[in-house]
């Protein structure tokens, strides 16, 4: 059995389009609708109430124009409302995205890991949850960075001012210093970040070993395509479809251009 609809994939802005590419790599045959809520972006300096509200109307679109399968391609929205997606939406796989908190800690033992997150990832139970699994195992310390989303959603992926930024983030402040002795890992909260992961490694130091968690998500994705054998005819050639909630052409030129970074 295989079926042609459409995978959407959600994100509060660009950001997600990091989970999208891997997930056109692993499944090449799938059309996917990528849906940017831009217009009311930021979502990670927002109260839950309002990120579940944004997040069940944009996913009640995505299932109107056919999605046979979701990614939540947001570490925020995905904290505030997967568990309740998955019961409004019982019938159709949606997979979401958390920090790679896991495999930098299994990878980087008794390490020092910086989890670069939105704020309000950082306050939600489910994050809460995670990071308990780990804290035994590294030493991982937690920082938010409002306003860091903002340089990829405007395209701004190398400046002095996203440099300052980065450094004062890095070096100071929230968080106890340890970048004193250098760390070992950071991980990407935000799907958002690996956009600027080449800043953020030239400012951490080359040593530093990046981890995300697209390509852990896009495999999960396509597990449990395959698993309810929804999955396309892998002789049919996908193609994405872009949709921002800003209407706004220049937003859809930068979705292209990050999408073929
Ligand atoms: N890209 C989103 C994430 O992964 C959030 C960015 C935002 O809207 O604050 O958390």
């Amino acid at each position: 059995m295989s079926d042609i609809r459409p995978i959407g994939i959600f994100d509060s802005g660009v950001g997600g389009i990091s989970v999208l590419r891997e997930a056109v790599k692993i499944m090449p045959h799938e059309d996917f609708i990528f849906l940017g809520d831009n217009k009311n972006a930021p979502y990670g300096t927002k109260s839950s109430t309002q990120i579940r509200e944004l997040t069940f109307g944009n996913i009640a679109k995505l299932i109107d124009m056919g999605a046979k399968a979701l990614i939540i391609a947001c570490n925020t929205a995905t904290g505030a409302a997967v568990k309740d997606l998955r019961n409004m939406y019982p019938d159709t796989p949606i997979v979401g995205i958390e920090p790679a908190i896991k495999p930098a800690a299994l990878h980087y033992p008794g390490g020092h890991i910086l989890v670069m997150a939105t704020p309000m990832t950082l306050k939600q139970e489910k994050f809460k949850k995670l990071l308990a699994l780990y804290t035994d195992k590294a030493d991982i310390v937690p920082v938010a960075c409002p306003g860091l989303m903002e340089y990829v959603e405007r395209g701004e992926l190398d400046s002095d001012s996203l440099k300052g930024y980065l450094k004062q983030v890095l070096f100071s402040g929230q968080h106890d210093g340890t970048i004193d002795h250098g760390y070992d890992a950071i991980v990407l909260g935000c799907t958002h970040y690996p956009f600027v992961a080449d800043t953020i490694r030239e400012i951490a130091g080359e040593t530093c070993e990046l981890f995300d968690g697209a390509h852990g998500t896009a495999r999960e994705l396509k597990r449990r395509m395959d698993e309810c054998e929804l999955s396309a005819p892998e002789d049919k050639k996908g193609k994405v479809t872009f949709i921002s909630s800003s209407g706004d052409e220049e937003t859809i030129k930068l979705m292209n251009i990050l999408f073929n970074k």
